[in-house]
């Protein structure tokens, strides 16, 4: 049946389009039937994520189980169940439904089920052998996303474990990979050799010009955003009618280049200041992964007559999302990118220069339905001297901690030699073993523990499911929940762009931090869950208070689900009982230093600090800290997140006492690498155990550790 054809379609007539994958579909089908694994490759936009599941629900394909469709991003799992459930004719949540983290929207009807890759990791845990499923579809493999490449290996494994056991049921499972275009042959070398199915596909030339506006020397500021909105604006008043496609690195800055958009186009003379008469306004829209989903949708809508189109997105626009209609391209040149910084040894969030393939991406989107344009606000020198090639697998660039954890609970000892498309470097490998064992979720023998299970079951950071165990083992759990659950959210805490509103926000957040003592930054989370949770009319409370009443939501929901899965957890009976006695702020304290004691920091020269963890970096307060210029009063910090610009930042803070990380501070430096590295690979003797046995007695003392730190 082709696209057109089903009776039930309610689709807008923008969307009428002819996609290459339709002259496909009896091939595909056939090529699925055939192939227990199967490699789908084709441009982004083509089709592949909206319509083959599509195609082989309607060719019988969920008759023994579900359609299962991973997506690395969150918007994208959820934007394109709303479009397929649409297209077929059904309610969201029914036959087509989504779940990501935190958000469950599928029912005992749901067949074909879109799903961050984290969701299908933690099924996988849940069920080993995916039972519910005839397909699983691996969608948007090309971007390399942590969670889809540990995928990729786990199922690779059970497929062929299961071809040799003739009796296992999963033996019919199916896995399918898509991916747009990159690396097909390696994908199917990996995947024993499977066949690779390319769907033709019909692109127009993009015209690519660099504006020369920023250099390698501005490789580390911020000027990007200025730049962006100027090129922008010029392609409005002076390229004739076609949709703006700009891409930017994050929700902070892609809303103050929209202030800045809104500010100027306000000022535009269509009568004289724009050559394309046709062209009478700008309709500008943002779009990043923690957007509310109405607002997400509207990007997709045609915009009115004589109204130009200009969405500011996120690298989400570059192959999960396909917008219609796009006939320029603003590539600011840089990227929002999570990795594993070797200097303060963390993960942290970096803006860094995107590679030259991902600038091809980019430039791709605007010749998808005609040619268009692509400005790099960027100069050629900047393209040749900062752009890497291609980017870095995830794998080979983040912490491994979550991943192992999981693996080690589905039973993969030897993680070294897991299956990966890329392996990452060992010392990855082995700083994610040290931090399990530092947290106690594996032994010294590289086995999970009973705590480590436990850690499994949340979908939270282990240092955060660390400090939350803790605290149900006090029985505090009240007040460590509502902590996690607003770690977990997008930011809370308005921060306007203009001056006169700044300050009254600023005020306003002063006034919820000195309700909360002052000086903790986690205080003043959980002082605002329990105050707006409290409140009558919570809504007017987070706007009279300049707090996110859309986060806040999901907060208390997000609490919920967790407090659901710790009181599951606590019927276990080995749930560990501890007894405390001490002051709500000193518990809060003390639970967060039983996860974080990685990230401890002592006062050191002037108003910085110094991390504990064997890297002796140096790190500052970030203003945003309730505790920014009270660095005089205080001697040990204890720090969420880091954030590195020109400097080291720490954000997300409070004071603790030496007394209370003493005893676990030795655990940073008790295990060396290499001793991992036996263990990773399961084959520690027993010599070797007795040797660590005798180290401990003779380990350094945390005194001594800080002392070499400073
Ligand atoms: O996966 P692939 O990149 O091959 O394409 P797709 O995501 O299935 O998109 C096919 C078409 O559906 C594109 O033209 C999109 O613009 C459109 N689409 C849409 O209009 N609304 C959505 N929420 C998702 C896709
Ligand atoms: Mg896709």
């Amino acid at each position: 049946m082709s696209k057109r054809g089903h009776p039930n379609r309610k689709l807008d007539s923008h969307n009428d389009d002819d996609l290459p994958i339709f002259r496909q579909r009896e091939k595909l089908i056939q090529a699925v039937r055939d192939n227990s694994f199967l490699v789908v490759t084709g441009e982004t936009g083509s089709g592949k994520t909206t319509q083959l599941p599509q195609y082989l629900y309607q060719s019988g394909f969920c008759r023994h189980g579900k359609i299962g469709i991973t997506q690395p991003r969150r918007v994208a799992a959820i934007t394109v169940a709303q479009r397929v459930s649409q297209e077929l004719g059904y309610d969201l949540g029914r036959q087509v439904g989504y779940q990501v983290r935190f958000d469950d929207c599928t029912s005992q009807d749901t067949v074909i089920k879109y799903m961050t890759d984290g969701c299908l990791l933690r099924e996988i845990l849940a069920d080993p052998d995916l039972k519910q499923y005839s397909i699983i579809i691996l969608d948007e493999v090309h971007e390399r996303s942590l969670n889809t490449d540990i995928l990729l290996g786990l199922l690779k494994r059970k497929l062929l474990q299961s071809r040799e056991s003739l009796s296992s049921r999963s033996k019919s499972l199916k896995l399918v990979v898509m991916s747009a275009t990159l690396e097909t042959g390696k994908l199917s070398a990996f995947l024993a050799d499977c066949p690779v199915f390319s769907i033709p596909g019909r692109t127009f030339s993009v015209t690519e010009r660099f504006c020369n506006l920023i250099g390698p020397k501005d490789v580390e500021s911020s000027v990007y955003v200025k730049e962006v909105v100027k090129v922008a604006l010029d392609v409005h008043t002076c390229e004739p009618a076609g949709d703006i496609l700009v891409f930017l690195t994050g929700q902070s800055e892609i809303e103050k280049a929209c202030d800045m958009l809104y500010d100027k186009a306000e000022s535009i003379d269509y009568r004289y200041d724009v050559h394309d008469h046709s062209v009478e306004g700008l309709l500008i829209l943002p779009l990043y992964g923690s957007m509310p989903t109405d607002q997400q949708r509207m990007i997709f809508q045609p915009p009115p007559a004589g109204v130009r189109k200009c969405v500011v997105a996120t690298n989400i626009a570059a192959t999960s999302l396909t917008i219609r209609g796009i006939k320029y391209v603003v590539d600011s040149g840089f990227v929002k990118q999570l990795n594993h910084n070797f200097r303060v040894g963390l993960d942290t969030l970096e803006v860094v220069p995107i590679s030259k393939s991902e600038a091809q991406q980019r430039a791709g989107r605007a010749g998808r339905t005609s040619s268009g344009k692509c400005f790099r606000i960027y100069s050629r020198e900047f393209w040749e001297k900062c752009m890497p090639d291609y980017t870095i697998p995830e794998v080979q660039r983040t912490s491994l901690t979550a991943v192992i954890l999981t693996l080690k609970c589905l039973g993969v000892h030897d993680v070294i030699r897991f299956p990966y498309l890329d392996s990452p470097e060992e010392k990855y490998i082995l700083v994610a073993l040290k931090q399990l064992y530092q947290c106690d979720a594996i032994d010294r023998r590289g086995h999970v523990t009973t705590l480590g299970r436990l850690m499994a079951e949340f979908p939270l950071p282990p240092g955060l499911t660390r400090a939350l165990l803790k605290a149900a083992s006090l029985g505090c759990e009240d007040i460590l929940l509502p902590v996690a659950a607003m770690l977990s959210v997008e930011n809370i805490f308005i921060r306007p762009g203009r001056p006169e509103k700044q300050q009254e926000s600023e005020q306003k957040h002063r006034q919820l931090a000195t309700q909360a003592g002052g000086c903790n930054d986690f205080a003043v989370l959980l002082n605002v869950f329990e105050k707006c949770k409290a409140s009558d009319t919570p809504s007017a409370w987070c706007r009279d208070h300049w707090i996110h009443w859309r986060a806040m939501k999901s907060a208390f929901s997000v609490e919920k689900q967790l407090r659901d899965i710790l009181i599951r957890l606590k019927q276990h009976p080995d749930f560990p009982v501890e007894k405390f006695d001490g002051s709500r702020s000193e518990l809060l304290r003390r639970c967060l230093c039983s996860g974080y004691f990685a990230n401890v920091a002592r006062r050191s020269v002037g108003r910085t600090f110094c991390t504990m963890d064997g890297h002796g970096s140096v790190v500052h307060i970030h203003p945003s800290s309730a505790l920014f210029e009270q660095e005089a009063q205080l001697d040990w910090i204890l720090f969420h997140d880091v954030l590195v610009t020109s400097r080291v930042y720490v954000r997300t803070i409070c004071p603790i006492r030496y007394e209370w990380v003493k005893d676990l501070l030795p655990k940073l430096h008790e295990v060396e690498p290499h001793e991992l590295s036996s263990v990773a690979r399961e084959e520690v003797t027993d010599e070797e155990m007795a040797k660590w046995e005798t180290k401990e007695a003779t380990k350094r003392r945390p005194e001594e550790a800080a002392e070499e730190a400073l």
